[in-house]
């Protein structure tokens, strides 16, 4: 129903499985902007960020054209009208149910909008004040990075504009929220600084702090799940590493041979990758600065090659799957990878145009991504059954650094099945 009309605004495209092994990505949906004349037609199009909710109930979408739309999850049977199959069915309507009959927003932000992030609104303890979210209500927010170097908050049920947060000199590329629910904001921009913000904080200033040391423009930032450690990645060859408890900078990561783009902490904070135009993704420990796994995106074999042109494997951007074995990747050679870190190769393959961003459902069972046109697609991704043994290694490295594993009165075969050497 409500997508029946979000559908007269844009075109949800429906596209059929291919027939391919159970294992490829399928595109399950496709949405394109159907925009109405009066939006900016000189403002840029592209699709930099897609995000969900952390308890998977919203998805956004920076639509280009200066708008964000924010959409409850999953997508109302009417966009799925027109599945290919069963599989499609299952891979979208997952377990959890959308904001409760709520309706898909439209946010104006009047600036292009580069960086995307949701966190929750405490509930308890929080005051009722002017323009701040009403305690007792179901609360969300997100934060939008503007091309004017602004941060502008937004409640998620409402559409309302909370904050804006004023300091960088250039685009915000980037946001990352701690995920405690703490409202401590990270933003990464072309100013070359990061950004820390609280906005619990009353009052006008909500700036913590300035991380300076990049020398070139800043494009991603990664808080820690433990909400320890923050990776900052930029158009330099190495990647910085900083403590959020101090906000000072720990290690710079060194490895890559051109501008480090995208990264991304696993679950359970005790790997980093990081993906770079040089082609390739590097998987670090970052409590030791060791390089454990380098994944080259290399041209595939004409037996597998989708007909691209283009050979040029420069990275996009890097995803940790919600269990922490597998990673999506979009590079410029048009495809989707997704990779085994055991096996250390991609698992499976999809053809995408212009890709720019991905981002794991944080379910698991499918991927958005988003491209230069400003259309977001949902592949489905294998859903993985994690072996007992993984599961324990994930438990034990959310509360424990890999020296402590180190430490630990335990056989070295071990160490090195809990440390990431072995999987
Ligand atoms: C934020 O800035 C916009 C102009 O960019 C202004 O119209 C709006 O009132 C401001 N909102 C808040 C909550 O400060
Ligand atoms: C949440 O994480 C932030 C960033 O590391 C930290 O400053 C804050 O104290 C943490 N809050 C809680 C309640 O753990």
């Amino acid at each position: 129903m409500v997508l029946g009309g979000w559908l007269a605004l844009s075109h949800a495209v429906c596209v059929t499985a291919p027939s391919c092994s159970p294992d490829e990505p399928f595109l399950l949906a496709e949405l394109k902007p159907g925009r109405p004349q009066q939006y900016d037609w000189k403002a840029s199009c592209e699709t930099w960020s897609v995000a969900f909710s952390p308890d998977g109930t919203w998805f956004a979408w920076s639509q280009g054209h200066c708008i964000v739309k924010l959409i409850p999850w999953p997508l109302e049977e009417a966009d799925l009208s027109c599945k290919a199959s069963e599989r499609k069915t299952r891979g979208i309507k997952a377990d959890v149910r959308g904001g409760g009959g709520s309706k898909e927003k439209m946010l104006e932000c009047g600036q292009i909008v580069w960086g995307l992030a949701f966190s929750p609104w405490p509930q308890s303890g929080a005051k009722e004040r002017d323009g701040l979210p009403a305690p007792g209500r179901s609360c969300l927010i997100l934060a939008t990075g503007l091309n004017d170097g602004q941060i502008k908050v937004w409640e998620v049920q409402t559409g309302r504009l909370l904050f804006n947060l004023s300091g960088h000199l250039d685009v915000v590329r980037d946001l990352s929220f701690a995920p405690n629910g703490s409202l401590i904001l990270v933003s990464a921009s072309r100013d070359k600084t990061l950004r820390i913000w609280d906005l619990s904080r009353d009052g006008a200033s909500k700036q913590v702090q300035v991380l300076s040391g990049h020398r070139q423009w800043v494009y991603c930032c990664s808080i820690s799940p433990d909400c320890s450690m923050l990776c900052s990645a930029a158009g330099e060859k190495s990647a910085f590493l900083w403590s959020m408890r101090s906000y000072t900078l720990i290690r710079k990561l060194e490895g890559h041979q051109s501008s480090v783009v995208s990264c991304d902490f696993s679950p359970d904070s005790a790997l980093l990758v990081t993906a770079s135009y040089d082609t390739c993704v590097i998987m670090w420990d970052p409590y030791t600065g060791e390089q454990l796994r380098m994944l080259r995106h290399v041209p595939l074999p004409p037996a597998l090659d989708y007909g691209g042109d283009i050979h040029a494997s420069s990275l996009r951007s890097v995803c940790f799957s919600p269990e922490g074995l597998y990673l999506a990747t979009v590079a410029d050679d048009r495809l989707l990878r997704i990779w085994d870190l055991e096996l250390r190769t991609p698992v499976a393959f999809a053809p995408m145009t212009n890709g720019l961003c991905c981002v794991y459902f944080p379910h698991g069972g499918f991927i958005a991504t988003g491209t230069r046109d400003g259309h977001v697609q949902f592949w489905s991704a294998p859903k993985v059954l994690s072996s007992l043994k993984h599961l324990c290694r994930k438990a034990l490295r959310t509360f424990l650094t890999t020296y402590q594993v180190l430490a630990l009165p335990i056989p070295k075969k071990m160490k090195e099945f809990l440390t990431y050497r072995t999987f």
